[in-house]
């Protein structure tokens, strides 16, 4: 019986969210909080030894079906709560496409789970970037339509939208994540941003300048000058704040981490989710976090991308 496993990071956004969805440029780092899965050849179609027809799984459907795969048993352990904003659909998606493609004997490589793990991604949410896939298939950290070092990865183009995506060295730097315990879905988040952009002007301007604020940032970020690249986080939040996906609990986390970081801002989609600090006071973050009813976690970067075999 065939079988095969393995896992992909998930990622938090530096800069760029929503305004990349309309080939704005983004920055996503892959952190050390992984989806794991393993496949093996079944008899019927199982999902955590339970029978299952994937309907409420529409990422996971979406890869047996580029696949030619009906029948088969998907165990899925994972470190990313889903829902808070740390990219655990992508990664499901870029750990399943690679178990699965292993498990037949097809090429597993970055290059050839992408397109795959962005189809199921898009097939799902029925809009969105590939921002969060590539940062979970490449690991790291990836910047998308900013200028490249080097030849871009992968270029993708959906719906007249254009992303390049390049790798994108960072140097050593603590964030801290700090997740609100709310779940929020990232489709309807994104759906409600493309509304708001698409008739009105103030809200178009807006995805505008989250666009030159990341191209600062993303500058800031590469001359590691935590100074700046902290203060263009915070404008971000406040950018994103204006197109109406943070909220209480969001601004709440972002606000008391301020006094102890270099910035702070929502992370993913918004709604819930997580927030991000940028800190040399990790201990004092979390704790603010705490106390003001989060989950902070300290995460670490520079982390690799999908790969096939168990990962602990
Ligand atoms: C979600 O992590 C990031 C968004 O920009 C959506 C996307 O890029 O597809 C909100």
């Amino acid at each position: 019986m065939r079988s095969a496993s393995a896992s992909a990071p998930g990622k938090f956004v530096v800069l760029g969210e929503h305004a990349v969805v309309y080939g704005k440029p983004a920055v996503a780092l892959a952190i050390d909080r992984r989806f794991r899965c393993t496949v093996s050849e079944s008899s019927r179609l199982l999902l955590n030894g339970v029978p299952d027809d994937l309907s409420l799984h529409p990422h996971m459907s979406n890869i047996l079906k580029a696949n030619g795969v009906g029948k088969i048993s998907i165990v899925t352990e994972s470190d990313l709560p889903s829902g808070s904003g740390l990219g655990s659909s992508a990664a499901l998606s870029a750990a399943l496409s690679c178990a699965v493609r292993t498990m037949l004997g097809k090429p597993a490589d970055e290059k050839d789970v992408i397109g795959e793990a962005y189809d199921a991604e898009f097939g799902a949410q029925g809009i969105g970037s590939p921002m969060d896939t590539s940062a979970s298939v490449h690991g790291g950290g990836i910047g998308v339509n900013i200028t490249c070092d080097g030849e871009p990865l992968w270029t993708i183009e959906r719906n007249g939208n254009r992303w390049d995506v390049c790798d994108v060295h960072a140097p050593e730097m603590t964030f801290v994540v700090g997740y609100t315990g709310i779940k929020a879905l990232t489709g309807p988040l994104v759906e409600r941003v493309r509304r708001y952009k698409d008739r009105n002007s103030f809200a178009k301007d807006i995805v505008d300048e989250i666009g030159s604020v990341t191209l600062e940032g993303a500058d800031a970020l590469r001359r590691n000058d935590r100074v700046k690249l902290g203060k263009l986080m915070t404008a971000d939040h406040k950018l994103l704040s204006i197109l109406g996906v943070s909220g209480p609990e969001l601004n709440r986390l972002v606000d008391a981490a301020a006094e102890y970081s270099y910035g702070a801002k929502l992370t993913g989609a918004g709604g819930g989710g997580s927030m991000i600090a940028l800190t040399d006071r990790p201990e004092k973050v979390c704790e603010t976090i705490r106390l003001h009813g989060g989950t902070p976690m300290v995460v670490n970067t520079g982390v690799p991308g999908v790969k096939a075999g168990k990962t602990s």
